[in-house]
């Protein structure tokens, strides 16, 4: 979002990297089987990429934002599997030597760590995790190719999942680099314990660690909350800590930490759980908030 000029004069000022929120989804980039939607994500990338900054691209992959017609696709699995090279490959391609990574595969498990029954799974089978992997990397063999997904440090279930799809794909020889570990997390929990654990068995598989999509709820109940410089003080001791234990990685695995949204004004978080919320490095009228500071302190 560059509209009005401190936001503009944040996102370039105190960022080193972009990722698109929803313009790079499928269905904002694959509107209709034989379209392609690129001008909007041509203006944002050609945008960072004139500030010098890195871009990365999510998601290539999804169960949700799909475009209508990839969910009513009618055909039998090599009519699928063609269906998502083309999609993969076409994408890929336009983007090659500027999106240098991008989250092919996001949220693929359930909580309870078995696969989740996408379009993709069921049409295709549990195998359209690798021939994503190997169709974006066919595409562009220099890129950066992560799984992301929520909950991983939180839930070991959903985790021992993932880690093991993780060796299993390495062993094969399946380019697979990065794990995105979404934080969506408040100030009560995960605790930093299992984040660091979180982080340590995932670079120990030898992928590259981001902590993708951070935003630190105040309120992850959906309570009637009181804005608290209390509160505000704990949601910078967690980046606090999370920042720390991020550095702790050894830096070959260390790929970056992503917020999701910069201002409060703009998180998701409020309107898509209905809930107050205070999740981001800057207030709504774009002031640093005490997470900004003790974010700086971290560094
Ligand atoms: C969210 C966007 O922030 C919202 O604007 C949109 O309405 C829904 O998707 N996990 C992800 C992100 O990987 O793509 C999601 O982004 C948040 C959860």
């Amino acid at each position: 979002m560059l509209d009005g000029t401190r936001n503009k004069e944040i996102i370039d000022r105190q960022f080193n990297s972009f990722t698109p929120e929803n313009i790079f989804k499928p269905n904002s980039l694959h509107p209709e089987e034989n379209t392609f939607n690129w001008p909007e994500a041509d203006q944002m990338l050609d945008y960072a990429l004139s500030q010098n900054k890195r871009f990365h691209g999510h998601t290539l992959l999804w169960h949700n934002q799909l475009p209508l017609w990839m969910e009513n696709f009618q055909g039998n699995s090599a009519e699928w599997e063609a269906m998502l090279k083309t999609h993969i490959q076409t994408i890929c391609h336009h983007f090659k030597g500027k999106v240098k990574a991008w989250d092919v595969l996001n949220e693929a498990f359930n909580e309870d760590g078995s696969l989740r029954n996408s379009i993709w799974k069921q049409h295709i089978g549990a195998s359209y995790i690798e021939k994503a992997f190997v169709f974006a990397h066919e595409a562009d063999p220099e890129a950066i190719l992560f799984y992301n997904d929520f909950n991983l440090a939180l839930n070991d279930k959903k985790r021992d999942a993932v880690v093991s799809l993780i060796r299993n794909l390495k062993q094969r020889n399946i380019p697979i680099h990065g794990i995105g570990l979404q934080m969506h997390i408040s100030i009560y929990y995960p605790s930093n314990v299992v984040i660091a654990s979180a982080m340590k068995e995932f670079y120990q598989l030898g992928l590259k660690v981001h902590l993708s999509e951070l935003d630190i709820s105040l309120n992850p109940r959906g309570l009637d909350i009181e804005l608290t410089d209390k509160l505000l003080q704990k949601q910078a001791q967690k980046m606090y800590s999370v920042s720390l234990l991020y550095q702790q990685i050894p830096k070959a695995y260390q790929y970056g930490i992503t917020f999701w949204g910069h201002s409060d004004v703009h998180s998701w978080i409020p309107s898509f759980f209905g809930r107050e919320d205070y999740p981001l490095l800057f207030d709504a009228n774009y002031k640093a908030k005490p997470m900004y500071c003790k974010f700086l302190e971290s560094l």
